[in-house]
């Protein structure tokens, strides 16, 4: 959604000299810019540049800002809370980084890289190890996902609980401001109390406050060894108790802790012909855990699954012997979004509580919904190593998903509230790594707090006073 009026003619006309013949799409030319992964929006636009430097985004905000013209900044274009889509007008323009896509620089000493913002994750990791080093954040989005907006979002993803969210691997941005004004501080440094940290304000604003046009980020050495163990389990609550258990054990080396359900793994499977269950018989709940450090984990691992084996901390596990098992273990996690989807989810949530209060959070939500109509199925899963766990509800075995919503009216705003309320009760967030986007004004209106959400406008309109950009995303245009 954007107040502003069709753009002007002569605004377009500077907007296309800015970047020239190449670097702008009409918008019937440009259909993947307006996709939403999970199919519930379809994103406008007036016109679809494509700069190929930062200054030319500042020339395109400073040419916005003095004509009142929205921008939607778009990174890969896989964020699912409508952050990069704008499914209500045509009236502003997609600014996609997707030709800043360098990686700048790699300083081994300083233990640093500089990517552009377009470019992709994958292509980070693959310079980081090129190097020997390695770019922790990752998400299943990776191959098509872009370092912008994994910033803009602070993504999460499947190493936050060693390595943290994007915020935690970030040392520096260059961003343009609204203003066209360019913020450059881009220097590796590891300690920086000159003011307030504007790259903090940033990251994480999802394209409200300015856009990030390069960013220097963390690299780490690369662990000489990896385990990765798929544990098959009765409960959640066997399996905070395993999580409790392996951190105790094995510190730091847990880089990743995901849940997995029963339902999830028989969608994998049923959707994704080429995946397998690897146990021999069904189970209700798994952990995919990974553990990296240094030489002798895989013994250290070993051990410790074998004890907890007969501690009752597990019922069976599966170790990865080589590097296709591996690749094999995570993929019956990494397709799984595409699983629910393939199956009819109408409700994905992303909620985090304290970790102390996971497996009483999904106990409490599956009693929730089941409360709102029996016979719904939940796919729980997620990153618990770090309290975030993605709810995805279903019809009832057998019925689809239109014909089910048609015969069963605001079915979905109903099961979206319950999860909220009860993320709500259990003192968690309605949005763990996904963010607010165009999905879920409502509920942070809801949920946040006046004083937060009056201290939110306040700074959008300081740095933004003409709401030029991504109106409608965050706050209200
Ligand atoms: C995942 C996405 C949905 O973890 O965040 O699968
Ligand atoms: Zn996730």
């Amino acid at each position: 959604m954007t107040g502003f009026a069709t753009p002007d003619a002569s605004v377009i006309e500077r907007l296309k000299a800015i970047v020239g013949p190449s670097g702008w799409r009409a918008p019937d030319d440009a259909a993947r810019y307006f996709d939403d992964p999970r199919g519930r929006f379809h994103g406008r636009g007036h016109i679809v540049l494509l700069p190929g430097a930062t200054e030319e985004v500042a020339a395109i905000l400073r040419a916005c800002n003095e004509s009142c013209t929205g921008v939607i900044p778009w990174g890969g274009g896989t964020g699912v809370v409508a952050g990069q889509l704008s499914p209500d007008s045509d009236n502003a323009v997609i600014l996609s980084l997707e030709r800043m896509n360098r990686v700048r620089e790699i300083d081994v000493q300083d233990f640093a890289m500089v990517a552009e913002a377009g470019c992709i994750l994958e292509n980070a990791h693959a310079a980081a190890a090129a190097q020997a080093m390695m770019f922790p954040l990752s998400m299943a989005s990776k191959g098509s996902c872009t370092i912008g907006g994994n910033l803009a979002t602070n993504a999460g993803g499947i190493q936050v609980l060693r390595h943290g969210n994007a915020r935690d691997l970030c040392l520096g941005i260059e961003a343009v401001l609204p203003s066209g004004a360019v913020l450059s501080e881009l220097a590796p440094l590891r300690k920086n109390n000159t003011g307030y940290d504007l790259r903090h304000l940033l990251i994480g604003s999802e394209g409200t406050l300015g856009i990030i046009t390069a960013a220097t980020l963390v690299l780490k050495p690369l662990d000489p060894e990896t385990v990765t163990a798929l544990c098959a389990l009765t409960s959640p609550t066997q399996a905070q108790r395993l999580f409790a258990a392996l951190r105790k054990r094995l510190g730091e080396s847990l880089s990743g802790l995901e849940l997995l359900s029963g339902l999830g793994i028989r969608l994998v499977t049923r959707h994704f012909s080429a995946l397998r269950d690897p146990f021999d018989q069904p189970h209700a709940w798994f952990l995919l855990a990974e553990m990296s450090g240094p030489e002798g984990l895989r013994d250290r691992v070993e051990t410790a699954l074998a004890d907890f084996l007969h501690e009752d901390l597990l019922i069976d596990v599966v170790i990865a012997q080589s590097e296709a098992q591996r690749a094999n273990l995570w993929e019956l996690r990494e397709r799984t979004p595409e699983a629910n989807r393939a199956e009819g989810a109408f409700c994905n949530s992303d909620t985090s509580v304290p970790l102390s209060r996971i497996d009483a959070f999904i106990g409490a939500t599956h009693r929730g919904v089941m409360a709102i109509q029996p016979g719904l199925r939940i796919n729980s899963y997620g990153h618990i190593g770090d309290g975030n766990i993605h709810h995805n509800v279903f019809p009832p075995e057998g019925l689809k998903k239109a014909e089910f919503l048609a015969d069963h009216p605001g079915l979905v705003e109903t099961v979206r509230e319950e999860i909220n309320r009860v993320t709500d009760a259990f003192g968690g967030a309605i949005s763990a790594e996904h963010g607010i986007g165009r999905l879920k004004l409502e509920d942070l209106e809801r949920y946040a707090g006046s004083a937060k959400l009056t201290a939110l406008r306040q700074i959008k309109a300081a740095l933004d006073p003409n709401g030029i950009l991504n109106p409608g995303a965050l706050l209200r245009g």
